[in-house]
């Protein structure tokens, strides 16, 4: 009889942990600045790009002698579900860009890059409710390149708009992550790697 009155509660409060485990919600301190992610290491991983730059124009003369890093972009596992169901996150959705210098010449390595240390990490969250334009970013980095506890967010002309115009998918940049596009064809389509079965 005891194990029957115990047996479910204790399921009910596994269940209840799992789903509040697997999505990480974003956290605001008082003033409303963000608190940065953590543990974004353990969600879905959507791939890595190496050295993309976002600004068209530039030549070889006028551009700044700046080393290519890594962005890693990371995602909530039941966030990344629901946008492979829906083609769009849900609300509390948080994409993490890391940012990281590449190594070479290092242990056993004599050729080919690795990734080295992170210099960056940037932040796009979802909320409909919070946000009238429904996407807001930080970077939890300061200029001297030290991390950030807390971030306040970008004005909507520094970061939402490119996001907006160019993003193929609800402002983020799934074209370019490989688990993005495995899981929805008109992502995937936007890259044109996707070739008529016709
Ligand atoms: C001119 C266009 C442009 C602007 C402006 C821009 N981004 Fe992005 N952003 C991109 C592109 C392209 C990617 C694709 C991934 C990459 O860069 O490796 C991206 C990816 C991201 C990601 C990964 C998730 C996603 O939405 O795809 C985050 C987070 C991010 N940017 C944050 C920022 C922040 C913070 C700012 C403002 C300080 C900003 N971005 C400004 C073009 C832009």
């Amino acid at each position: 009889m005891m194990l029957r009155r115990f047996a479910f509660p204790i399921f009910a409060s596994a269940a209840m942990a799992l789903a509040a485990g697997s999505f990480t919600r974003p956290s605001f301190d008082s003033s409303g600045a963000m608190k940065r992610p953590e543990g974004y290491r353990r969600w879905i991983f959507l791939g890595a790009n190496y050295g993309m730059g976002y600004t068209e124009g530039e030549t070889v003369d006028t551009q700044k002698p700046k080393p290519s890093t890594f962005h890693n972009i990371y995602v909530q596992s039941a966030a990344y579900d629901h946008f492979a169901h829906t083609g769009e996150y849900p609300d509390g959705a948080m994409l993490v860009m890391e940012i990281v210098k590449p190594g070479t010449h290092a242990s056993i390595n004599k050729q080919g890059i690795f990734q080295h240390q992170v210099v960056g990490i940037e932040v796009g969250v979802k909320d409909s409710k919070r946000f009238a334009e429904k996407w807001r970013y930080y970077k939890f980095f300061s200029s001297e390149g030290k991390p950030l506890d807390t971030a306040k967010a970008y004005p909507k002309e520094a970061c939402w708009n490119c996001h907006n115009l160019h993003g193929a998918a609800d402002n983020t940049f799934s074209q370019f992550y490989p688990a993005a596009r495995e899981v929805r064809p008109e992502v995937a389509k936007a890259l044109e790697t996707v070739k008529s079965a016709h």
